[in-house]
């Protein structure tokens, strides 16, 4: 366990750390901070809600000089929602020495972005799109950076960014520190560190003990046709207070999320192609608990931060374990338990092994529910209603009605009464749900027996919005390197 206290920092940043809530350092940020603060290039990894924000945040906080008006800290992060993320942590962890923290980011107006530059931000978060577009137009000015940081290396090189960084690294003075955090380590993303940074130490939290304990992971294996009762019937068995559907393509968030309203539950869907706004205002709604259910894509949902999710449900199971892992990362946080339940077709149950090896830890059945079942679970959640009524105690108002009912009901049929107008019956109105295909057999791969290589040809990802390329590595060749290694467990 390490203290911030213990980690040599100013007491400015002590301070602010304290007023977001943080008592201990994380693995990655113990790893990385005392490192960073020495000056030496990181590559930090480790999965998803691990805290890297913060990790490579206050290294570069405590690096500012607030009296120097250059822009002295760079962020490439992949989507407008991290940019954004990232800026309003940093702005966190920085308000107390008053650091100043601009994000931009495509969709939002440039010509905005280019007068609020001219406040002489101290740090500059981005996507590579538009920060390519400013420093084209020459309004972002690099040649005092000092600390550089490609978060989500894996993510901006699924979505075709690579390209676009190296040129952004181009423009940035070789003398910088540059850090790089990544949950997996493809290969490309290997090679930017050796093209663009100088003996780098490698902080590495590994996954598996970090993903896994507060996650109780389930599958339950449905027909296609069967998904949506089985999700339907799950949400009333478990009635989690805030759950994420994960959906393999838009077609189908939009499906759910609409099949879900219809069906009375508090749904929506973020995927690619809706607009900045609509995805901002979705997950607003749902952070602040006026939606229950948020359905989304891979894309849509990587990286973002939202806590207090207790269930994951994998409506289609992804298409690569990485995936997997960072889908059931959104549960569990902060040490909380968490459940992921994933819905595998007959078809589809090798791929479920797959992801069983990455994980290191076997997936127990789950029964999907009956109607019946379904029907129970609500009736029990009316009941706790009643009983927190009952506990409340302030009921005098109602009592004298009640004496007079029970004067000539039976107190059986009363309560009964009253659960029943509680109660949420499952409602079995129809709805259309388009089928996906199935995972293609891993039988049918040319891979033979092997684990390694199942087939993941031609299908496409969704909510990429266009930007193809980045040539999907699956990430789970060991670590090479010659770089001193560091492997923390948590
Ligand atoms: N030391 C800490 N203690 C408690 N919560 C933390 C700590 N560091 C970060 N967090 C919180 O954990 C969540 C995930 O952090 P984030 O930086 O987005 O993770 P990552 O980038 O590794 O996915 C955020 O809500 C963040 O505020
Ligand atoms: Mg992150």
């Amino acid at each position: 366990m390490t203290k911030f206290s213990d980690l040599n920092l100013s007491p400015t940043t002590l301070k602010s750390i304290k007023r977001m809530g943080f008592e201990e350092a994380t693995p990655i940020q113990a790893g990385t901070i005392p490192v960073s603060l020495e000056g030496k290039d990181v590559i930090g990894q480790a999965q998803t809600g691990t805290g890297k924000t913060t990790a490579f945040g206050i290294p570069m906080i405590e690096k500012i000089d607030v009296k120097n008006p250059n822009i002295q800290g760079l962020i490439i992060a992949p989507t407008r929602e991290l940019a954004i993320q990232v800026s309003e942590e940093l702005y966190k962890v920085g308000s107390d020495k008053r650091v100043r923290v601009l994000s931009v980011y495509g969709g939002q107006d440039i010509q905005r972005q280019i007068r609020a530059m001219k406040k002489n931000p101290h740090i500059i978060v981005g996507t590579p799109g538009r920060l390519l577009d400013h420093i084209n137009r020459r309004t972002l000015k690099l040649q005092n950076v000092q600390t550089l940081v490609l978060d989500e290396a894996d993510e901006m090189l699924n979505m075709g960014f690579i390209d676009d960084i190296e040129s952004i690294l181009k423009t940035v003075p070789t003398t910088r520190q540059t850090l790089l955090f990544s949950a997996t380590m493809p290969d490309p993303i290997r090679k930017i560190a050796e093209n663009f940074m100088t003996e780098p130490e490698v902080i590495r939290v590994k996954s598996k003990e970090m993903t896994v304990p507060h996650i109780e992971q389930y599958f339950t294996k449905v027909h296609e046709k069967e998904k949506f009762e089985v999700l339907a019937r799950l949400l009333d068995v478990q009635s989690p207070e805030l759950a994420i559907v994960f959906g393999r393509t838009k077609r189908r968030v939009d499906e759910l999320s609409r099949a879900l309203s219809i069906r009375g539950y508090l749904a929506e869907g973020i995927h690619g192609d809706l607009s900045q706004a609509r995805r901002m205002t979705v997950l607003k709604k749902f952070k602040e608990g006026r939606i229950d259910v948020l359905v989304a894509t891979d894309v849509a949902a990587r990286g973002l931060d939202i806590s207090g999710v207790t269930h994951v449900y994998n409506f289609d199971i992804p298409q690569d374990p990485e995936s997997y892992v960072h889908r059931i990362g959104r549960t569990g946080r902060a040490g909380k338990q968490g459940m992921a339940i994933t819905f595998v077709t007959p078809r589809e149950m090798g791929y479920l092994k797959v992801v069983e090896q990455t994980t290191k830890k076997k997936m127990q059945g789950l029964k999907p529910p009956t109607l019946n079942e379904a029907l129970e679970g609500q009736q029990r959640l009316a009941l706790d209603k009643l009983m927190e009524t009952v506990k409340e105690n302030n009921l005098k108002d109602y009592n004298a009605l009640a004496e007079e009912f029970l004067a000539d009901h039976d107190p059986v049929q009363a309560v009964s009464a009253v659960l029943r107008l509680l109660t949420k019956e499952p409602d079995t109105t129809p709805v259309e749900i388009t089928a996906e295909r199935a995972l293609p057999s891993r039988r049918d791969n040319k891979g033979g027996g092997k684990r390694g290589g199942y087939n993941k040809g031609g299908q496409s990802r969704s909510g990429k919005g266009g930007r193809g390329g980045g040539g999907r590595n699956n990430g789970r060749s060991q670590q090479r390197s010659s770089n001193r290694h560091k492997t923390y467990n948590s």
